[in-house]
């Protein structure tokens, strides 16, 4: 198969390069290099299965180039970080939404097989309902949020008007290899590990007991796998399954979406060939649509206080000087909801995903990376 991936010189993207390079496949890379790097993918160059094109996804004829040939499209390509977007909302807006809207576009006229897109965890926005489930999500609380959940609104419209399959994936704070620890925007597991290789106090919003569902990189490797190849018979088959879980709590959901006729899909060849329906996807022609997004995550709660207690410990392993840092307690940051954690069960039963790497595996994983890849002299 040929993969388009978006955003493949970034933290995320990058690893998914290298897995589908891996399994065999063809890649094509696009990325303006706005927060990704060469070097994340240049290893990559002497492959002729890989093509990294240089490009911003606001360019729709860009878009256009990059998917020609491809068979399905990992969409990871976005300006990330609630700060950034709170500073500069419209450049979050025109990357996030514009670009967005293009690889839509695009991957409907190129008629790839599978649409699959890096949504977010943030679409909870002010929910405080735990564990967190599809449906039920709270009002965002930053314009990168909205530009999240706009992605996903538009790609349901476009599975149900142009017959497309889109999937979203909501990742939860991934984190490992090449996860960027410098800049004005860096996530927090890569920033404190900045601060600790070099021997400085981190700094923890708040007292500590804030808790997120840190989501290791491989996990979210196997997501995409899972989402891109999943066979469209093994979806359906875990939708009808999903949705009758409970009758009265999915009931608007087992409503017939199909009652538009798919013009992308529907071909002069298929006038008289209408599309059988199903209750949750529609077989057009040789093909199933649907738009669902899923929670992408591990399914656990690790609190601030008890991240930096790990990677403290990992780090130590390397530098002893680091055993004795300890964290510095600042304000509440304006916007943080307290706690944050998955219910992984709609992936598990859709898509087949079963994470295999906790959190804590995944922060003693991720800190041998860093401190082989940065040693004590990585600058914040
Ligand atoms: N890392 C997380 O915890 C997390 C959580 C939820 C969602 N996401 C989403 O996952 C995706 C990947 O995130 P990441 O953590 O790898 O971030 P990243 O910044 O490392 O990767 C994003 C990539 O997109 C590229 N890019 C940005 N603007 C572009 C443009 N206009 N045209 C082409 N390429 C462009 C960047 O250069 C970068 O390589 C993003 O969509 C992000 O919103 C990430």
């Amino acid at each position: 198969m040929k993969i388009l991936i978006t955003g493949g010189a970034g933290f995320i993207g990058s690893n998914l390069c290298d897995h589908f390079l891996s399994k065999g496949h063809e890649v094509v890379c696009l990325d303006n290099l706005a927060t990704g790097f060469e070097n994340n993918i240049k290893h990559n160059y002497s492959d002729p299965k890989f093509n990294f094109i240089e490009g911003d996804i606001r360019n729709l004829a860009t878009c256009q180039e990059a998917i020609s040939g491809c068979d399905l499209v990992a969409h990871q390509a976005a300006l990330g970080s609630v700060p950034r977007s709170i500073k500069d909302p419209a450049t979050t807006n025109q990357v996030n939404i514009d670009g967005f809207l293009n690889m839509l576009i695009a991957s409907r006229d190129a008629k790839v097989k599978r649409f699959v897109y890096a949504a977010s965890s943030s679409t909870y926005g002010d929910s405080k309902k735990l564990p967190k489930v599809e449906e039920e999500i709270g009002k965002p609380l930053s314009p990168y949020a909205i530009t999240k959940y706009v992605n996903e609104l538009y790609a349901d419209v476009f599975a149900k008007t142009y017959g497309m399959q889109c999937i979203g994936l909501r990742y939860f704070n991934v984190f490992g290899k090449r996860q960027d620890p410098n800049g004005a925007y860096a996530a927090v597991i890569p920033l404190w590990v900045s601060k600790l290789m070099n021997l400085k106090s981190p700094v923890i919003n708040g007292d500590g007991n804030y808790s997120r569902d840190f989501t290791f990189i491989d996990n979210v490797i196997e997501a995409n796998e899972k989402a891109l190849f999943r066979s469209d018979e093994d979806i359906l088959k875990g939708l009808r399954e999903y949705y009758n879980l409970d009758l009265d709590e999915h009931k608007y959901l087992l409503q017939d979406k199909s009652s538009t006729i798919p013009a992308g899909r529907h071909d002069e060849k298929d006038k008289n060939d209408p599309p059988r329906r199903t209750k949750r996807g529609t077989l057009f022609a040789d093909t199933y649509f649907f738009s669902e997004v899923f929670n992408i995550a591990y399914g656990g709660n690790t609190t601030l206080n008890n991240l930096f207690m790990a990677l403290r410990n990992n780090l130590s392993k390397f530098e002893k000087n680091i055993s004795s840092i300890e964290p510095e307690y600042g304000p509440f940051r304006v916007g943080d909801i307290p706690h944050s954690q998955a219910s992984i069960l709609k992936a598990q039963t859709i898509l087949g995903y079963e994470p295999k790497f906790d959190a804590k595996t995944g922060f003693s994983m991720a800190s041998e990376w860093y401190f082989n890849e940065f040693g004590m002299s990585s600058d914040e």
